[in-house]
């Protein structure tokens, strides 16, 4: 059985009053008119797009089945016809019609649809009304109608080809769907059922609505970071970015800054990417007294790359001398920097461990790190 659709894009959009039509709105990473195509192409080995060729096809670009596109006419029914004449040489048996409006087609409706056409020539995905009905003239309520038996009426709309491009040429006018066309010549049209997801683009508060239906939800996820360093003298000390007057710095094969590596694996472990060892060996000679800022801005990248925000990062310095606090406003300042975040997201305090311990001796300083990434799932 060949399946083609048809995805009307020639509206205007003027309820929704944007500076560009609707359809070519992105929303979750994707043009309104994408997430449509993406969704049919799963089902049809034919998709036929209606409107304005050039952002159309930018916007389709490498879509399953696409065929060129064809202008649309005045109302959505002329664009309609001009998409089931450009199909007509391919005489497919089905036909999806589409609004390019509608991103979200939840699964299961279009095979629904196509079982539906086993036993009749249309079909269509309908919502039960929920509120109840008034009838009103000037601001007053005229009368209450009954929802029994009344549904919303969604697209995709279904119908064996040759049926709806019939009732297309028949010459009936005004109709805004096209199962009406079919209903008037007094042929069965199903429904399927619809969804509350299944929302046509139409006002600006459907974008929010949207966004929240489409948006993959972020998880959050924790990682903790551990690390130690030994005094050396003649070494300037670097802590969280700052360089900090001391009589003595931190050994290490890189600048040694004991507050951001305990960060940075803290952020590996959140993502479960190892620890800075794997991202920077080092063995290798290029992180020798490296600037350890890399090595944070190459976790923050990594952070990104997974589609991720950093929540929240609170960095802990052990040691007796020298004092931190004097120097953690500036701390929190280069690190925020370094992640790209408002310094509110970042905390770094110290203590000390009462003289107890290698870092109660004074031989070193130790860090430790927790983290909170929100990552899609
Ligand atoms: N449509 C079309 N050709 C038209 C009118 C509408 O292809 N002459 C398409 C729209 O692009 C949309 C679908 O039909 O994908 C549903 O129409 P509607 O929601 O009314 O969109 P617009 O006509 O663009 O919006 P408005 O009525 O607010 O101007
Ligand atoms: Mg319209």
């Amino acid at each position: 059985m060949r399946i083609a659709a048809i995805l009307v894009a020639a509206g205007s959009g003027t309820r929704f009053g944007a500076e560009m039509p609707k359809q070519f709105l992105t929303i979750a990473g994707k043009q309104v008119i994408r997430h449509a195509a993406e969704a049919l192409a799963a089902h049809v080995s034919l998709l036929q797009p209606v409107g304005e060729a050039e952002s159309i096809e930018h916007a389709l670009a490498g879509v399953n089945g696409l065929l060129p596109t064809v202008p649309g006419g005045a109302t959505r029914q002329d664009s309609v016809r001009a998409g089931l004449e450009a199909l007509a040489p391919y005489a497919p048996d089905v036909v999806l019609v589409h609004d390019a409006a509608r991103p979200v087609i939840p699964a299961g409706t279009v095979p629904a649809l196509i079982a539906a056409l086993r036993e009749s020539p249309g079909a269509i995905p309908g919502a039960p009304v929920a509120d109840t009905l008034k009838r009103v003239d000037r601001g007053i309520i005229t009368d209450t109608v009954s929802r029994t038996g009344l549904f919303r009426a969604q697209t995709p709309q279904a119908f064996r080809f040759a049926a709806l491009l019939a009732a297309h040429r028949s010459g009936l006018t005004g109709a805004t769907d096209d199962a009406s066309l079919l209903e008037a010549s007094g042929q069965t049209v199903e429904i399927v059922p619809g969804s509350d997801d299944n929302i046509k683009l139409t006002y600006p508060e459907d974008l929010i609505r949207l966004e929240r239906i489409m948006s993959t939800p972020l998880i959050p996820r924790v990682g903790t970071g551990f690390d130690v360093h030994v005094f050396e003298a003649g070494r300037p000390l670097f802590l969280c970015g700052v360089q900090v007057p001391h009589d003595q710095g931190l050994a290490g094969h890189s600048d040694a800054d004991v507050g951001i590596h305990a960060l940075c694996d803290a952020i590996y472990g959140a993502l479960a990417e190892g620890d800075i060892g794997r991202h920077f060996p080092p063995s290798e000679a290029t992180w020798k007294d490296a600037d350890s800022a890399r090595f944070l801005v190459h976790a923050a990248e990594r952070i990104a790359a997974r589609g991720g925000r950093l929540a929240n990062a609170d960095v802990t310095l052990i040691c007796e001398r020298p004092k931190i606090t004097p120097h953690a406003p500036a701390m929190i300042a280069r690190l925020a920097g370094l992640l790209g975040v408002d310094t509110g997201r970042i905390s770094v305090k110290a203590t000390t461990t009462e003289r107890l311990g290698f870092t109660g001796r004074g031989e070193g300083i130790a860090a430790q790190a927790v983290v909170c990434v929100l990552v899609p799932e």
